[in-house]
């Protein structure tokens, strides 16, 4: 049983990791075949990612996906911290798994994620829900397939989360759910400790890939035909500082641009780490997409400082014109907080103006959730559940507006569509993204699904477009 430590998950050390391939144990090749995995994920893509390694880990085993956890033998839940009601779907979902092993007591429930590497989580589990089987951490993905086969053969709970990164696990396997968009993770972990964050404890501290093993997997995936590939990372703009040389995000971006891969996106840019060569990159390379998420958070200097953001608004501003004008046609999405610990009316007054100068194409948008062990979470908090929930109310209204104002724009102009598939709603249109993030639905033949195609824009509503194929 090894058990998370928030304390120990602070600290940063020097120690170099090392780079291992994964292989998996011969015998548990199969060992499964028949039992059906039920997998449900929350939060970020880093998760969603996650989850598309867990699943090609289970299926090596034998395991087949089912989407009804009715019918599962083994149940996961890939959980995320970042605020609490993330947390209590999670523990939701855990309660309709009792109840499901009350009728079935063979099946077997597992925890993992960023809940998992939470101390008071984990003792929560073990004090309260002996009916989770298995717990494992963020640092520890290649150790399910070991760990679920001693759970099924000790019938023990097993827990095991280390509290600190290990060493990057290259070649693990891999489930897309795609066949034209992939994940690429670049860089983990944060080093940023932006104080109300709970990323830097249970991601562990800034590792980067090596650059080959990155662009070994872009040329692989532009070798199967993918689209576009999304790089990923708490902060991608830090890569290649923990790594010896001068090699970081900017040279990154141009070494992948090079592999032609059609369309490249990178998630998330914190503002501080932001350089003039990336922007540079981005100009001189067409297929990296307009298209940036730069999380601003506040518009009050006083409250950045509070958050440990490291940057001031009129720096946020410079950073933000500045791609604005270099990059044509850059779309810029943000993340805001409301209610951060002590945030008067006039602070908040102030993300309100920053909303209006910046006109965001997109934001997401949230109340301060208090984390356990972070150091916002301790400060005074005088402002009242109602007074926070107007401000995020008054916030949607103002980012929505001009939401809706930068997709009518775009009415008469043909764009750039990534399809994806046909419309939940509606059978007869396709849908796809546009290369500033878009979401558009559109007219056109099904053979256009996994094609970079020209939609003509036909009408703007707040988080879509409509259009017509274009193709002439
Ligand atoms: N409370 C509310 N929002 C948070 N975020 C991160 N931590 C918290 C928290 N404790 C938001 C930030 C971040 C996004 C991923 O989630 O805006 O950019
Ligand atoms: Fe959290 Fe992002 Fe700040 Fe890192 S940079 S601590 S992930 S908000």
């Amino acid at each position: 049983m090894l058990l998370p430590n928030l304390k120990e998950a602070r600290e940063r050390t020097k120690k170099d990791y090392q780079r291992q391939e994964y292989h998996l144990d011969e015998a548990l090749k199969g060992k499964y075949t028949g039992k059906k995995y039920y997998l449900k994920t929350y939060g970020c893509q880093m998760n969603e990612h996650d989850s598309e390694n867990i699943k090609a880990l289970l299926e090596e085993l034998g395991f087949d996906e089912t989407t009804d956890y009715k019918n599962a033998d083994l149940l996961l839940l890939n959980t995320c911290s970042i605020r609490e009601n993330a947390h209590n779907k999670a523990f939701g979902m855990l309660g309709r798994f009792k109840h499901l092993k009350e009728e079935r007591p063979e099946i077997v429930i597992g925890l993992c994620g960023c809940m998992a590497q939470e101390e008071q989580v984990v003792i929560d589990i073990m004090e309260r829900a002996p009916f989770v089987n298995f717990v494992f951490g963020t640092h520890n993905i290649h150790r399910l397939p070991t760990l679920l086969d001693e759970c099924l053969h000790t019938k023990h709970q097993e827990i095991e989360v280390y509290s600190r990164e290990g060493d990057i696990i290259e070649k693990m396997p891999v489930h897309r759910e795609s066949t034209y968009k992939a994940f690429v993770n670049i860089i983990y972990g944060c080093d940023k400790f932006c104080t109300y964050c709970i990323v830097p404890y249970t991601r562990g501290k800034q590792q980067s890939r090596k650059k080959e093993d990155i662009i070994d997997e872009v040329l692989e995936l532009v070798h199967e035909g993918y689209q576009e590939v999304t790089l990923l990372g708490q902060n991608v703009n830090a890569y290649g500082k923990d790594l010896e040389g001068d090699y970081g995000m900017a040279e990154l971006l141009e070494d992948v641009a090079k592999t032609n891969i059609p369309r490249i996106r990178f998630v998330t840019s914190h503002p501080w780490d932001f350089t003039s060569s990336m922007i540079d990159v981005i100009k001189r390379y067409p297929n990296i997409m307009p298209s940036i998420h730069l999380p601003v958070q506040s518009g009050s200097d006083r409250i950045l400082k509070l958050m440990g953001r490291r940057y001031t608004k009129a720096s946020y501003l410079t950073l933000f014109h500045q791609l604005k004008e270099q990059i044509p046609n850059c779309a810029i999405s943000t993340d805001i907080i409301v209610g951060f610990p002590g945030e008067t009316n006039a602070e908040f007054e102030e993300t309100l103006a920053l909303a209006k100068e910046c006109k965001f194409d997109n934001a997401f948008t949230f109340i301060f959730s208090p984390r356990a062990g972070t150091p916002a979470a301790k400060l005074e908090d005088p402002i009242t559940k109602e007074e926070k929930e107007e401000r995020l109310q008054r916030l949607n209204e103002v980012v929505n507006h001009y939401f809706l104002l930068n997709n009518q724009k775009l009415i008469d102009q043909t764009v750039p569509v990534l399809v994806e598939g046909t419309s939940e709603k509606n059978e007869n249109l396709l849908f796809g993204y546009t290369d500033t993030n878009k979401l558009i639905n559109f007219e056109g033949s099904k053979d256009l699904i996994g094609k970079i195609v020209p939609v003509k824009v036909t009408e703007a509503k707040t988080w879509s477009l409509d259009g017509v194929y274009d193709g002439r």
